[in-house]
């Protein structure tokens, strides 16, 4: 453990670990990963992901166990969907088997860096996927670096659960129907900045984008899904092909169904949003979002109290964190022990 690292007082800062993994596609074929000591990297200036955004990334979260050892958090699905985007970018994308060894190599070098058992904290790992050819015509990339970083991090949001105020974004769209939206492009980040920037400078936390043809129904926020709890004990979340398939929403839907709830995949009328009595945010990086109000224009609806999170929202929290953790049985085959 370092000793140098206040793990209580953390943020969802980088870090820098002083090492990070490395390998290497030429014409299709893989390189193994390797451990590379330093945080720099040298790259052609025409490189396909500088200036044609052949650059795409996932997170995936390392948590110390209630009994010491550490476990990683459904490495081989966001293996996947790394895998799905690439394919969309038209990009090599690492092997599963390559993909969870660079995980698993990186855990072991850093385990001094994973925060301890009940600190709230993490270790979340960067997988990042770049085109490296060096092609001035519109082309794809014959060559691929992955990098895989990682670095503790604290809760996303600082307060914890504590609900936020999500602004519609109506100026601006996240993606297209048919477009990328349903991968993690890097570029779709690039496009959510703005939004955000002038949402926060409003005094919201949280941007929520509808879908671009119709702006009538729920796509997502800017970096997580959206998902609603009904009176009747519904959890409802939207089907939309513009948004990214959350592994931390299908953890969710199964816990729900697990309590009890029916749980509804479809498409979200905004003007059906009265009908939820607790709204979230769900990812990797915060858990649970909670959001207490969200405005669109001049209309402003709000759910639940504004300093405390709603009872399904928290229980929904504490489940999946309790499997997270190692304190409550892994049924589903999401934790996978590392040797760190
Ligand atoms: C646009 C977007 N939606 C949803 C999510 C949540 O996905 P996950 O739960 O797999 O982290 C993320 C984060 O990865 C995201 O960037």
């Amino acid at each position: 453990m370092n000793p140098a690292i206040d793990w209580k007082n953390i943020g969802f800062e980088y870090v820098d670990t002083g090492s990070h993994i490395r390998a290497d596609c030429s014409d299709g074929r893989w390189s193994a990963p390797k451990l590379v000591t330093g945080n720099q990297l040298s790259l052609h200036i025409a490189s396909t992901c500088l200036h044609y955004g052949q650059a795409c990334f996932e997170g995936v979260k390392v948590f110390r166990q209630a009994d010491g050892t550490a476990a990683c958090f459904r490495a081989e699905t966001h293996a996947g969907r790394l895998a799905n985007t690439a394919q969309r970018l038209c990009m090599t994308p690492p092997p599963t088997a390559l993909f969870v060894e660079a995980v698993t190599t990186l855990v072991r070098a850093n385990k001094d860096f994973i925060p301890p058992y009940g600190t709230g904290a993490s270790f979340y790992v960067r997988p990042l996927l770049l085109g490296t050819s060096p092609f001035i015509g519109v082309h794809e990339s014959h060559d691929y670096i992955f990098l895989v970083m990682g670095m503790p991090v604290g809760p996303y949001y600082k307060n914890g659960l504590i609900p936020v105020k999500g602004l519609v974004q109506e100026q601006y769209d996240r993606a297209a129907p048919n477009g990328v939206g349903h991968v993690k492009a890097a570029g779709n980040y690039a496009a959510g900045m703005l939004g955000d920037k002038e949402a926060r400078a409003r005094g919201f936390d949280v941007s929520l984008y509808l879908d671009s043809a119709t702006h009538t129904c729920i796509d997502e926020f800017t970096t997580s899904n959206f998902f609603g709890i009904t009176r009747d004990r519904r959890y409802v979340t939207p089907d939309s092909k513009s948004i990214l398939p959350s592994v931390t929403n299908n953890c969710l839907q199964q816990i729900a169904r697990d309590m009890g709830y029916t749980v509804e995949r479809r498409p979200v009328r905004w003007d059906e949003l009265g009908n939820f009595s607790e709204i979230g945010a769900c990812g990797t990086a915060a858990v649970i979002t909670p959001v207490h109000s969200l405005t669109r224009g001049s209309e402003t609806l709000t759910f639940g109290d504004a300093k405390t999170p709603g009872p399904v929202l928290s229980s929904l929290y504490q489940e999946i964190q309790s499997i997270q953790y190692g304190r409550k049985p892994d049924r589903y085959g999401w934790i996978q022990r590392l040797d760190a």
